[in-house]
């Protein structure tokens, strides 16, 4: 027998079923709540809100657990490629041979972006954040292919996804090569995914470009522990969105504004550009950690805390083992790891965080990475969007099979009750 919830309120019983998740989590369906008593729940940041059932991310807070459609995160970062990867997020299975290769021979047909989009990236400044430039240059993207997908068509869909697979990279190489004043490129069809797009960014018009397997390996990883994170501000974005039935390039459009912010993806170059201040300032990190306690103090650790992760994020520790090693395979020394490492050590012993139950999450050593790979601060957080990509289109296309309903929440009105007009002579 199904079991049910009962809400008490006014004298009245209401009841709602429970539904349980393949992982045993549990939710009350509150669906006819408001239907059936005239009365809403508030959940401001959605803390205790599912606002979808979801077939593709397992995410255990409390354990520090995270898989992509069953497989652990720590598998896949170890055995699998970022292509393997997206097709898994997107399609639901691994796929063999024959499909990968499919899927990457279908994505180098669709590699190329209209001549005319780089008339809009030169209307941008130099000095223009990357995010900015890729939200624009993804929304731009719609002008250039207009239809919008017929989501009961699989081939519509399929073509869609694989259109914005091939392209998104194109406009993050063109974003960096703007900002570095290098020609804008197209990549190379003979390469991996995860190698051309590397080449993109970094190949100089008077070099020959060599393939560094430690980078290409470091960057591989990187994308896919970015790959889906299930519902997250972004993410979530990118639902409700397209829950709207606008299309796929919008509604990931809109995904990349909200990555940006420091709270999310952007704290990867706000970790950076902390430790780099920190180590400007003597590298006292006791004093950033006192600085963080202080309640009247605004600034943060960033990298560390999670909404979810309660325990170390899992990504965290894989990334953590990574920076050792490609640094260490680079011969690359930087000062700035030790001051992290060094917080990360006072943190975890520190009452404040213990207290807190907050950890290291992705962000505090993706950009240590990212530095050494010889990306800018300021693409960071786009790095962290090309790898959410296909985490994006999933989620949007899961949304769309599912037939959601628009999101639409409720609120709770707190502001002033009828008043009559008063001219503009009389106030
Ligand atoms: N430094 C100092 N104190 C913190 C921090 C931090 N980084 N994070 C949380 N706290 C404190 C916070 O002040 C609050 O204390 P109190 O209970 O005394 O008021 C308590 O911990 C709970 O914090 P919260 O802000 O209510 O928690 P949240 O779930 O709303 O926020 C968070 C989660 C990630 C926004 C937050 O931990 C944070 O701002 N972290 C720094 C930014 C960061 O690294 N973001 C990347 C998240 S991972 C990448 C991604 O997926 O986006």
């Amino acid at each position: 027998m199904s079991e049910k919830a009962t809400l008490e309120y006014n004298g009245n019983k209401y009841e709602f079923p429970v539904i349980k998740g393949t992982e045993e989590e549990l939710a009350i369906d509150i669906k006819t709540l408001r239907a059936a008593s005239g009365i809403i729940t508030i959940d401001p940041g959605y803390k205790n809100t599912g606002s979808c059932k979801s077939a593709i991310t397992f995410l255990d807070g409390e354990k520090g657990i995270l898989r992509y459609r069953g497989y652990s995160i720590e598998e896949l970062a170890e055995k699998a490629d970022f292509l393997e990867v997206a097709y898994l997020l997107i399609f639901g299975e691994l796929p063999n041979a024959e499909q990968l290769e499919q899927f990457h021979s279908d994505i180098k047909s669709e590699s190329q972006v209209d001549e005319e989009m780089k008339k809009i990236l030169d209307g941008f400044p130099k000095s223009a954040h990357p995010m900015g430039v890729l939200s624009s240059l993804t929304s731009a993207l719609i002008a250039f292919n207009p239809s919008s997908v017929n989501v009961t068509s699989e081939k519509e869909m399929y073509w869609a996804i694989v259109r914005i697979m091939a392209k998104f990279p194109v406009l993050v190489a063109w974003t960096l090569r703007k900002k570095k004043g290098l020609p804008l490129d197209y990549g190379d069809d003979t390469l991996g995914y995860v190698e051309n797009i590397h080449k993109m960014m970094f190949k100089k018009p008077n070099q020959e470009y060599k393939k560094n397997k430690v980078i290409i390996d470091a960057l591989d990883k990187l994308l896919i522990l970015h790959a889906d994170h299930e519902q997250n501000c972004s993410t979530s974005t990118v639902r409700i969105v397209g829950s709207s039935h606008a299309g796929l390039f919008a509604s990931l459009s809109a995904g990349i504004s909200a990555l940006w912010g420091p709270l999310h993806g952007g704290a990867n170059q706000a970790v950076l550009e902390m430790l780099e201040a920190i180590e400007a300032d003597g590298g006292d990190t006791k004093k950033y950690m006192g600085k963080a306690k202080d309640k009247e103090d605004p600034f943060r650790l960033m990298g560390f805390g999670h909404r979810v992760y309660k325990n170390f994020d899992p990504r965290a520790k894989i990334i953590k083992k990574s920076a050792d090693e490609v640094l260490g395979d680079l011969g690359i020394e930087d000062p700035i790891l030790a001051i992290a490492q060094g917080l990360e050590k006072e943190a975890l012993e520190d009452k404040y965080f213990v207290d807190r139950k907050l950890y290291p999450n992705v962000d505090f050593y993706s950009g240590i990475i990212y530095r050494a790979l010889g990306i800018p601060t300021e693409m960071f957080t786009v790095m962290f969007a090309l790898g959410r990509l296909p985490g994006w289109i999933a989620q949007w296309r899961e949304m769309r099979l599912n037939g959601e309903p628009i999101g639409r929440p409720r609120q709770v009105y707190t502001g002033e009750n009828l008043r009559s007009f008063v001219p503009v002579e009389k106030r």
